[in-house]
């Protein structure tokens, strides 16, 4: 008899057993460690991304396939031992299943390890670094690389009259990549590099470089600085009478971000980039992303960070449909690569190969448009992949 009892009651404990993932998983709040740099001088970018999320959740609803997306947001200070230590107590202790964010490529290295070790899928928002990806098989990018956004203005310049570009970037990751890309490309299509400068990521003084640059002269200044400091640049260009001396402004869209360029003023005007993302984009999911983003975030526009961390959230929420609410991180990884959609810049694609992103480009003019400055674009380029080889 006890036997029998202890025996239906191994079954009922098996049966429930075997139940209880589902249920408890269906019930599960899915949390989503986002890391960024929402204080110090790399604010803009937090900022701008965590708008975006924000805003995804909001036009979305905040359950998608049975789980309530709970975000876990933390300030690093662009200070990668603090990335890396959010990192590890995001996935221990608040137990994330999903990092994202990362604002900087050293950001975004500092944590990579921690993804490696648990697992976790992680969302890279808006770090540009060509290598990052294969830092971990569990990181996928939503923003852009700098070959892909440098490799476009490198053609356009040598075929549209310039023949030689003084570069200037600034002395990190990025900025080796871009200066990297451009030199190659540029070359290839028969131009000439007259001089080059790399100026510190810290505190830039950003005067003696141009003036050098000036003193070279190029017919134009190729630039790459990390969003937020275009501003500083723009005024060095303009107080040292570059586009005076007939010396165009041209780069990756970095140096033109869409946050700040309305500040820039006149000497903006003209500036000639190549980028994935400008919010003067005209297509009706863009303009409904503006509109949005605008009424949510009064006197704040989107800028190309801010659709990385759009398009992160997009991923989140079309990889988990997929997965019936698991984010587990083989299964997440399967279901990421190769997806497609259109988002507020044109279609995207994580190319199943790399993890990385395949997206259009743009060439775009700094214009005043209805008072106001804007990246018009007026060519472009379909799918650029991520090595910027179109
Ligand atoms: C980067 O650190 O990867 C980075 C930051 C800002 C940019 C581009 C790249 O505008």
């Amino acid at each position: 008899m006890i036997a029998r009892i202890s025996l239906i009651a191994l079954v009922v404990a098996v049966v429930f057993g075997a139940c209880m993932p589902a249920t408890v998983f269906a019930q599960t709040p899915l949390k989503v460690g986002l890391i960024l740099p929402m204080t110090g001088p790399m604010a803009s970018t937090g900022k701008q991304v965590v708008a975006a999320v924000k805003l995804y959740v909001a036009e979305h609803g905040d359950v998608v396939a049975g789980r309530k997306i709970e975000v876990l947001l933390r300030d690093d200070a662009n200070a990668a031992e603090t990335t890396k230590r959010y990192a590890q107590e995001l996935v221990t202790n608040d137990h994330a299943e999903i990092l994202a964010g990362f604002g900087l490529t050293p950001l975004a290295f500092a944590a990579a390890p921690i993804a490696t070790a648990a697992k976790v899928p992680m969302i890279i928002m808006s770090a540009g670094t060509f290598v990052i990806p294969q830092k971990s098989p569990y990181i996928i990018r939503t923003s852009f690389t700098l070959p892909q956004n440098t490799a476009p203005i490198a053609v356009w310049a040598a075929k549209h009259g310039i023949k030689k570009v003084f570069t200037l970037v600034a002395d990190y990751a990025p900025g080796i990549d871009s200066e990297t890309t451009f030199k190659a490309v540029f070359t290839a299509n028969g131009g000439q590099i007259v001089g080059e400068a790399r100026v510190p990521v810290q505190n830039p003084d950003y005067a003696p470089f141009v003036q050098k640059a000036k003193d070279s002269k190029p017919d134009a200044l190729f630039i790459f600085v990390p969003s937020g400091e275009g501003a500083a640049v723009m005024k060095q260009y303009a107080e040292r009478g570059l586009a005076k001396a007939g010396i165009k402004l041209i780069g990756p869209g970095d140096v033109t971000d869409d946050d700040i360029l309305d500040s820039m003023g006149d000497a903006a005007i003209g500036t000639i980039t190549s980028m994935d993302y400008s919010a003067a984009h005209a297509s009706p999911e863009n303009k409904a992303y503006v509109a949005a983003f605008e009424k949510a975030n009064p006197g704040m526009r989107p800028n190309f960070m801010s659709v990385g961390g759009w398009d992160g959230m997009a991923l989140i929420y079309e990889v988990l449909k997929k997965t019936n609410g698991s984010a587990e991180g083989d299964k997440f990884l399967a279901a990421a690569k190769g997806l497609s959609w259109m988002s507020p810049r044109g279609k995207i694609t994580i190319d199943p190969n790399t993890r990385d992103i395949i997206q259009d480009e743009y060439i775009r003019e700094v214009k005043r448009v209805n008072g106001h400055l804007w990246n018009v674009e007026f060519d472009h380029l379909p799918a650029v992949p991520p090595d910027g080889k179109f």
